[in-house]
This record gives C-alpha cells, structure tokens and sequence, in this order.
C-alpha cells in the first residue's frame, strides 16, 4: 500500500545534511501513580546534595524505602520538546515508513541521538534516517531540557514519564502528532540508560504499543550504579552552572563581580551570558565536572577529548524523584517482539567497567537480561567492544549504530526501502 506522507511543515531549505529534521513541542495530557517522597527534603544546597548521595550509596540501607510515605496521582498537560527526522528527498511519499522513538539517558538531552560534534560524525539519527531510511522521533524526557520541569522529587519520575512516552507513542501510531500527519504501522522503541529501563517499562506495561526494542547501555544487574552516582560527585543543577542551569538573570551578578573587580580582561574572551538558561530549581542535580563525566560515560583511550567537552557544555541534569523512583519496572515482560540489549564492554552503572567479568557461565552481564523477555521472537545482548557506557561518544559510535540498524533490518522492520 503506498501510504501518502506529508509533513505540514515548510522545509529546511539549504540544510547542510541530508536529513530533514524539525524540531517542534508536543503537549501530552497524561497522567500516573507516582510516589511521595515525604519522608526526605529536597536537596537545597552542594552540601544536601552530597548527603543524599551519602544516604542513597549507603550498603544496606534502602533510603527509597526510607523516603516514601505512600502514592499519589499526578495529572497535567506537559510539554514534550521533539525533534523528528526523515531522509531527505522523500519527504511527499514515503512508503510504509517505520519510526524509531529515541529516549536519551541521565545527563543528557535528545541531541545525545543527534550529535552536532565533528559536524554531526557521531549523529546516531544520521546513521538511521540517512542510510537506513528510517523515520526518528527524539525527544527530551519530561522534565528535562526544553520539555516541561516540575517538581523534582515527587512529579519527575519514572512513571510519569513513562506515560509521556506512551502518549507520543500512541500520537505516532493513530497520526495525531503535531507537525507529523502519518499513522505510523511500525513503531520500534531505541533507549539509552535510564531511557532503556523507560522503553522496558514502557513495552512490558503496553506490549502491543512497540514493534521491536533495543535497550542500549543497559543490564538488569542493580549492582554498581552507586559507583555511577558517587563518581558524578552531583552539584545542584543550579549551582553547578549558575547561567545556563540558572536563571539567565544571575548573568547581572556575575558581571557586577567581573566589573568590580577589574577582571574584564581575563575573562572577555570567555562567553559569559548563556545561549539559553534552563531555570531548573532545587533538587535537579548534575555531575560535578568533566572529569566526573569521564568517569561515568567513557573509555579512556577511546574517544576524542574534545567530545567529553561539549559534553560537560551541554549536559543536562537528573531530578531527585528520578533517582528514586529508578526501581519502579515491571519485573517481566510479555513483549513478544525482538529486543536488542546493546551495551559497551566497559559500562559503569550496569557492568562495574566489565561486562564480561560475570563471573559465572553467563556470557555477559547484559546477558541476564534474558530472562525478562521469555516471550520475545528473538533476544540477543549485543557487547560493543572499546566503549563506556556514553556509548554514542566513542569513536566506534557508528559501527555500533549500524549494528543496530542491521539487526533491526533483520527482523523485518525495515523502513520504506
Ligand atoms: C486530559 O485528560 C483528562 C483525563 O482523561 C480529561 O478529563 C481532560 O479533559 C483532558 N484535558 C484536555 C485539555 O484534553
Ligand atoms: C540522610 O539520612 C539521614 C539519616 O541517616 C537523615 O537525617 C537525612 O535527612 C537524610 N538526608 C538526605 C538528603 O537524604
Ligand atoms: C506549553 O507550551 C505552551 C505554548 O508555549 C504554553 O502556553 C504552556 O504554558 C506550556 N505548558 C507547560 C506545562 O509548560
Ligand atoms: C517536500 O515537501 C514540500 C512541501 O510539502 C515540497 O515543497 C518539497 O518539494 C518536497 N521535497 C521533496 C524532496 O519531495
Ligand atoms: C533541534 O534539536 C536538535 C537536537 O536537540 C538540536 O541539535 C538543534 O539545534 C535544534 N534545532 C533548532 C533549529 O532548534
Ligand atoms: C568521522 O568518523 C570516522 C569514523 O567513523 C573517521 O574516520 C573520521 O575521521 C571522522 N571525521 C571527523 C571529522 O572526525
Ligand atoms: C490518539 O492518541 C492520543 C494519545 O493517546 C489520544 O489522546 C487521542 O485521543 C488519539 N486520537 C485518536 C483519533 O485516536
Ligand atoms: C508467554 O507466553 C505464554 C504462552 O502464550 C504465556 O502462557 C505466558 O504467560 C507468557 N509469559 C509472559 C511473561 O508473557
Ligand atoms: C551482577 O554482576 C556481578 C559481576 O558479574 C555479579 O557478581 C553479581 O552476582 C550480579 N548480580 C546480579 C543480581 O545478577
Ligand atoms: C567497532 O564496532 C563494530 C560494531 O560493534 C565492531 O565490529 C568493531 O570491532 C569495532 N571496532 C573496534 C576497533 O572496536
């Protein structure tokens, strides 16, 4: 069936790749049960931060347990910001195109899938709109980036987002998503970290919503995320970039300060007011420094110092309400489609740096993960050699994604060619 495809929006004449892209806000009126946390403040200052993570990477103790005094529902109608992509020259007739929803991990946005670093060399979108054919649909999870915040502790959580992603899944398949007017057939699920456990979630409590998964930096082994959050060494967002986390308004303190103290000299050639300011309010926290990021994210050795850089430039914060309620995944699924679990050989939070280390006679430690999908048509846990858990910062980031397509290819779900 040829299925007519147009996108109601005026082109990007003259765009420099070969992907068309458009970058627009998705209102998604949803809602879930989230947890109250009352039992624990919101970090206000570095020194509340640290005790948090104190608490929260004590051995024996469940400060999740500690912390919740029951269940709430929380409704609204959220912003979703997206940015959505087709392969250029296609755009009136695309034939049964197959989209690929793209959830990003703790620390970044959705640029993570499209990175402009090196003129887009380590774009995972340009390996799969461009030589794949596939439609894409990233998005910056509720709460983080250009996305609604709210309250970090008790509305940014897991469940809530969850429905956010089952909102725009919902939109993608019956065609009512803003800017995109096609009913797509074939939907696949790509995560990374905590947008991996978000598309687990996601297609164990609505199976029927995804045509295929692929789980990237991702294990179900819960063992060695404390070394994760003790080695971010987590800031409060808003201190740890006081313009850019901030309020664009702290730019008049600082310059007050460089003004008075005759400092204009040495920091003139630094950019000083921020291109854009987040306004994240308390209890959003963010990794200390670059080094901090190093060692959650990447392999040394294998990655370009200049790419861990515009990393700590354009990271993005965690909200306290998502580190608590991380654990809130349905413990099995009755996905009965292929899943792809794709993890780098030296991932931290899911594999303690070696995921081949298990120790006993499974493969890998990704591998286990099996045993949460009996029912998918195939499963297989993919291990990308010389790569952190960052996995789309390394330098072999596109060999994995092709990995990827190629898999995804080979289960039938392809997209229009
Ligand atoms: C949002 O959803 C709720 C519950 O389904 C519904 O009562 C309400 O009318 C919806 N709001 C809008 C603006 O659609
Ligand atoms: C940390 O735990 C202590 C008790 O051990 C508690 O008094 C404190 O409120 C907790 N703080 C945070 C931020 O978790
Ligand atoms: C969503 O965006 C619209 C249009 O910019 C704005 O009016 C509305 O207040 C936003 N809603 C939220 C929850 O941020
Ligand atoms: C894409 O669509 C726009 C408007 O619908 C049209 O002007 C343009 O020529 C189309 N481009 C291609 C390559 O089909
Ligand atoms: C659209 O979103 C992408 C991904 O976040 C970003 O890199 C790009 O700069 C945005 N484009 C515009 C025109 O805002
Ligand atoms: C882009 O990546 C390829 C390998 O994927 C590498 O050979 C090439 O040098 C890179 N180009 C730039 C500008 O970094
Ligand atoms: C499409 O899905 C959205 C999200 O679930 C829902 O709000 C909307 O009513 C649906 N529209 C149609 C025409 O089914
Ligand atoms: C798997 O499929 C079998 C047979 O259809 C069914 O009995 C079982 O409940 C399913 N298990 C899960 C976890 O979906
Ligand atoms: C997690 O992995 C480590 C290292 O392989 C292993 O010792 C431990 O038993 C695993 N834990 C679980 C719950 O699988
Ligand atoms: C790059 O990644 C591909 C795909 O996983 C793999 O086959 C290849 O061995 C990797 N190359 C290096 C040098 O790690």
């Amino acid at each position: 069936m040829h299925v007519p495809f147009v996108l109601s929006l005026s082109l990007l004449a003259g765009s420099v790749t070969a992907k068309t892209c458009h970058n627009f806000t998705i209102p998604v009126n949803i809602s879930s049960r989230n947890f109250v946390f009352n039992n624990i403040a919101t970090p206000q200052t570095n020194l509340d931060t640290t005790t948090f993570v104190q608490n929260l990477t004590t051995q024996g103790r469940n400060l999740v347990a500690d912390a919740l005094t029951g269940y709430a529902t929380v409704a609204g109608i959220y912003n979703i910001s997206a940015q959505f992509c087709i392969p250029s020259g296609t755009n009136a007739t695309l034939k049964n195109p197959t989209v690929q929803v793209l959830t990003h991990g703790v620390g970044f946005d959705k640029a993570y899938w499209d990175l402009p670093y090196n003129n887009y060399n380590y774009s995972y979108v340009d390996t799969a709109v461009d030589q794949y054919g596939y439609c894409t649909l990233a998005y910056d999870r509720l709460g983080i980036g250009r996305s609604s915040h709210g309250d970090p502790k008790n509305e940014i959580q897991l469940p809530l987002e969850v429905q956010a992603l089952a909102a725009i899944t919902r939109m993608l398949r019956n065609g009512t998503l803003p800017t995109v007017n096609h009913a797509f057939s074939k939907v696949i699920h790509v995560g990374h970290s905590y947008g991996a456990l978000q598309s687990y979630a996601l297609t164990a409590m609505y199976p029927d919503l995804s045509d295929g998964i692929v789980l990237t930096g991702y294990s179900t082994n819960g063992t060695f995320t404390g070394l994760f959050f003790a080695g971010a060494n987590l800031q409060q967002a808003n201190l740890n970039q006081p313009l850019r986390f901030g309020s664009a308004s702290n730019y008049g303190v600082f310059k007050a300060f460089v003004d008075n103290f005759a400092l204009v000299d040495l920091v003139t050639p630094l950019q000083m007011a921020p291109v854009e300011s987040f306004n994240y309010v308390n209890g959003y926290m963010t990794n200390a420094n670059a080094n901090s990021q190093q060692y959650m994210f990447l392999q040394p050795g294998y990655f370009d110092p200049g790419i861990l850089y515009y990393g700590e430039q354009t990271k993005q914060p965690v909200a306290i309400g998502e580190l608590l309620s991380v654990g809130a995944l349905p413990a099995m699924s009755t996905f009965k489609g292929p899943v792809l679990v794709f993890t780098g050989s030296t991932d931290l939070p899911f594999c303690g740096g070696d995921c081949l280390n298990t120790g006993t006679s499974a493969p890998s430690i990704p591998a286990t993960a099996r045993a949460l999908f009996p029912n998918a048509s195939v499963f297989e846990a993919y291990i990308q050699p010389n790569t952190g858990h960052g996995l789309n910062f390394h330098y072999n980031a596109t060999a994995g994604y092709r990995y990827i397509q190629d898999f995804l290819m080979a289960q039938n779900l392809e997209s229009m060619r």
